[in-house]
This record gives C-alpha cells, structure tokens and sequence, in this order.
C-alpha cells in the first residue's frame, strides 16, 4: 500500500525519472509511433507537442498499458517497466489525468480517492472509515489548494472540478509522473491557475510532469523542454527558453507557417441575424442585442460564465427564452427546440463536442452526414455513394486524419474527431453558424484550415457567430467582436481596431 501524502521520488532533481526508448506501435493502416523515445526528468514540466494526429496520446496510452506497443522500451527510475492497466500504472507511481474521466459518479469524493486503500476498517473488505477518509481528503485539498467538499457526491461537481479530483488522487498515490492531456481545454480560467500552481508545487516536489496540449501560452508559461512529434516520429526536444511560437510551429508542421490568419473580405451583405433583448430563462444571459450581415464572422468574447454559450443556446431553443426576438432576414424566428432551429437554417457546434458530438461505434461517412442525411437521398433511398464522396471532400479540406471515410471515428485522435464534428455542421448548409470554441484541441495548422471554411462559408452568405477564448483568434478570425459581460453584451469593436486590452475592458465592464 502506498503510504499517501508521502511524494519522494528517489531521483534527484533534473535526474533522468522516465526513458522511452525506440516506441513503436501500429494501427491497421496507421504506423501511429515510429521509433519514438522520450525522456523526462526529475522536476520538470515537459510539454509533448504535435499536429493532430501525430501520436502523443498513443505514446501515452503505451505507457499506461492502454495499448501494447509493437516494440520499445521503457524504464521508470532506472527499472524496466511494462504496465498492463492504467491502474497498475499508478500504484507503480505514473498517474494520467485526462479529459474524458471516468470516475463514479454516486460515490464521495473522499471514497473516490481512497477507495481500496488506506484505511480499512473491516477486517479484509476495502471499507473506508468515513471519518479518517475525510480528514485524509480535506488535508490533501488543503496542501493542494483545493476547494471541494470531500463528503460531496463526485456527480455533483463540474468537469473542472473532477479534474483537480483526479490530480489530488494522482498526487495520494505519491505519483513521480504525471500525465496531463489537453487538462485545461474544459477548465474555466480560474481552475486553470489553481492547476498550474500545483503543477509549480509538484515540480518543486521532483515530479516529473508530461504536458499534453495544443495551446501555445500555456506551452511558453509552463513547460521547461518540449518535446515535438510529427506523423509518429520524434522530431525534437529542446529548452524551454531556447523556442519561440514560431519555431514550435514550424517544427510541428514541418513548414514556416506564414499565415496564422486568412485575410478576410467586407462583408457586403445585408443584415442576416438580428437579435433582440435576448433573455434566457434561469441563465444569466440578459437583454442580448446584436446583428450580424451575411457575410460576416462575428467574434463573442467575454469570460467564462459571462453567458457567451447561453447566448448561442438561447438562440438554438436549447433554453427557454424569457423575452426578446430572433429574426432571420427579417422574420421572427421561434426557434423553441433544436429541431426547429435546423430546420431555420441555424446550426451550433457545442463546445462540449466529445460528449454530445460523437457516435462513436459509427464510421466517418455516417458522422460526417448524420444532420444533413436529406440530401443524399436517391428516391426513397439514402445514396452512400455519394454520402461517402462528400465526407472525403470533407477530409481532404480539413486535412482529416484517417485512413479511409469508411474508419471507426472512436479511432481518430481527439482532434481530428472535433473536425469530424465540425464538417456535420458545415454540411447542413446553415444560413446562421454558431461556433462554440470551434478550434479547441485543434493544432495550429488545421486551425489555419477551419478558419479559410469559415470564410468561404462567410463568402456563400453565411452569417456566422464565433465564441472564443483566445483573444489573438478572435480578432484574427472576425470580422468584428462582440463582448459580454456578466450575461449582458458589454459592447463591440471591429476587429482592425480591436487589441486585448479593449477586449478586457469590456469583458470586466459589468463584473
Ligand atoms: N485505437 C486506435 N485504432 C486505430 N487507430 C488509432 C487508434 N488510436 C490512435 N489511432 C491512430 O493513431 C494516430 C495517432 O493518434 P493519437 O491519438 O496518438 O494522436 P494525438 O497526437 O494525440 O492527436 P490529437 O492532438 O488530435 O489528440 C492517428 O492517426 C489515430 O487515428
Ligand atoms: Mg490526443
């Protein structure tokens, strides 16, 4: 039994933790590693970076015993290691905390970490003292600064709040390697600080942290080297202090990447989108008021929980509209349900895509038409032939990373799932696009490739909406911005004038 709260790993500061050597490991039709090794010492945070596609979760998932790689080598502290399971991983001190989290929901949060460990009470059953077990959970909380009740319900808590669950159970375990992959992409900004400043206290406790993430300042804050794969090769591990965005990037890509933005044309159309003193009930979302012309890329920022994804939500009759008109060209648009918002010529890409997005047992093709399945109908009959032509369109302008249109897309990495996503939207030809985060998890590359979609959606008349939390995207990528503030629109700036710190001011306006 591992003795918790103790975290000693035996190297020494920037003493070599962990050695990947010569990992290999195919898929049917995909050499997803190629000779890839790894090494990651003692006290640092070491960011693992490459297009979609390029094999760090795979990598990754080698190490924890998800997968079996083909061939390779991997020694922790010294010692030749091959764990068979996620769990055994963790009991040898190699924690992943990881998107998709898989923690029983009806149990507390003080079971949850200590469940079948320390202290067990009676006799063989793995039965927690409730008293001893919360104590335990409330003085790692504390060490950790933490905020959660450890008698809540792990139901109860949001995504982020799991997530620093999952990192103090990690922690309990006395890990020495923790895995972060893409941790922040559901964060809101103020889980993301109390992360970093435990990933800052692990450091100075000598763990060695392995960095998953395609948002580059986080990348330049945190990280001390950083390792870059592409197409399942190891490309490069350099210091920290000797990269810049730029170099990262070209090392991703394999090319400079001139261009992070296109350039986009005036709008000329007339106004497409009109909303009115849009309020939602129980939401913050109030008296919204904005228009948007065919043609034109509407950037939403704001911060979290200033009601951006209740606006689209609203407008998608996803919630119940306390007041206010929608009108479309003009004509007031009910919109009560979902349903009747596609069939308006609305579509919304959620942010939470790889929850509510993503059938997983199905191939490509029918992921790819599912909401537009109406056009490829031959008579009576659904033409899969020509269904299977457009999704390879589809994967040829996104640079979609698969076999084949016909491929499971549980198979694909998370990134090129969300462009999956993003093209069953794209198909349903909508006059009105809600994007939500439409580039989260997608590497700087094929962000370049969603927005030239966007423009040439923009270009046929679309008018389309763009929350986003990046400010250098949401100026780059807009034709104008909008931000709101405490669930009201605080104001608007057009993108050429626009700098981060208008957009701040705003945001803060009614807080
Ligand atoms: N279980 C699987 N079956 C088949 N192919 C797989 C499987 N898991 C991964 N792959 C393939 O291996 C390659 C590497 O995928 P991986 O998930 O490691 O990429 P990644 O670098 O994590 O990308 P992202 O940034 O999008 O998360 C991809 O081509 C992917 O389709
Ligand atoms: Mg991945």
């Amino acid at each position: 039994m591992t003795e918790p709260l103790s975290r000693t790993p035996s190297s020494k500061h920037g003493g070599t933790l962990l050695k990947m050597t010569g990992m290999t490991k195919s898929f049917p039709g995909v050499r997803a590693l190629d000779d890839v090794s790894l090494e990651i010492r003692a006290g640092e945070v070491h960011a693992l970076m490459g297009e979609n596609g390029a094999g760090k979760s795979t990598l990754m998932k080698c190490l924890f015993g998800v997968y079996k790689p083909d061939g390779g080598q991997i020694l922790l502290d010294g010692r030749e290691v091959s764990f068979r399971s996620p769990k055994e991983a963790l009991l040898g001190g190699v924690a992943m905390v990881h998107q998709e989290l898989e923690q029983a929901g009806k149990m507390t949060v003080a079971d949850n970490i200590w469940l079948g460990r320390f202290p067990r009470v009676k006799g063989f059953l793995p039965i927690v003292s409730d008293g001893e077990a919360r104590r335990r959970s409330a003085e790692l909380f504390a060490s950790l600064g933490i905020n959660i009740s450890p008698t809540a319900r792990v139901e109860s808590l949001g995504v982020g709040e799991r997530q620093l669950l999952e990192i103090a159970k990690a922690v309990s375990y006395g890990a020495k390697i923790i895995v972060f992959d893409e941790p922040t992409s559901s964060l809101t900004e103020k889980e993301a600080a109390i992360l970093f400043s435990i990933i800052e206290r692990l450091k100075a406790d000598g763990c060695g942290i392995i960095y998953i993430s395609h948002k580059m300042s986080e990348i330049l804050k945190i990280s001390d080297r950083v390792t870059v794969m592409r197409d399942g090769r190891h490309i490069a591990t350099e210091e920290r202090a000797r990269l810049t965005t730029e170099k990262i990037i070209k090392l991703m890509v394999g090319r400079e990447l001139t261009e992070r933005y296109p350039r986009l044309d005036e709008p000329t159309g007339e106004v497409l989108l009109s909303v009115e003193n849009l309020s939602a009930v129980g939401t913050r979302l109030k008296n919204a008021t904005l228009s948007v012309r065919a043609g034109e890329i509407l950037g939403i920022g704001g911060l979290d929980g200033s009601g951006r994804t209740e606006l689209f939500e609203c407008i998608f009759g996803l919630s119940k509209r306390a007041s206010g008109h929608i009108l479309l060209n003009g004509r007031e648009m009910e919109n009560r349900n979902p349903r009747e918002a596609i069939k308006n010529g609305f579509a919304l890409l959620t942010e939470e895509r790889r929850v509510d997005g993503i059938f997983g047992i199905l191939d490509l093709t029918d992921n790819t038409t599912v909401s537009s399945l109406r056009d490829y109908l031959r008579g009576p009959l659904l033409s899969s032939a020509k269904m299977r032509e457009k999704t390879r369109s589809y994967i040829d302008a996104l640079k979609i990373k698969t076999p084949s249109e016909g491929t499971k897309i549980r198979s694909l990495s998370g990134g090129n799932q969300q462009k999956v996503i993003l093209s069953r939207w794209l198909l349903t030809k909508p006059r009105v696009l809600l994007l939500d985060e439409p580039t989260r998890g997608i590497d700087v590359g094929a962000k370049y490739d969603i927005y030239l979609l966007m423009k040439e959606l923009a270009a046929a008349g679309c008018a389309i909406l763009m929350i986003s939390s990046e400010m250098s995207e949401l100026i780059g990528a807009s034709h104008r911005v909008a931000v709101m503030s405490a669930g009201r629109i605080a104001g608007e700036i057009k993108s050429s004038e626009a700098t981060q710190e208008g957009i701040m001011t705003l945001a803060a306006k009614y807080l």
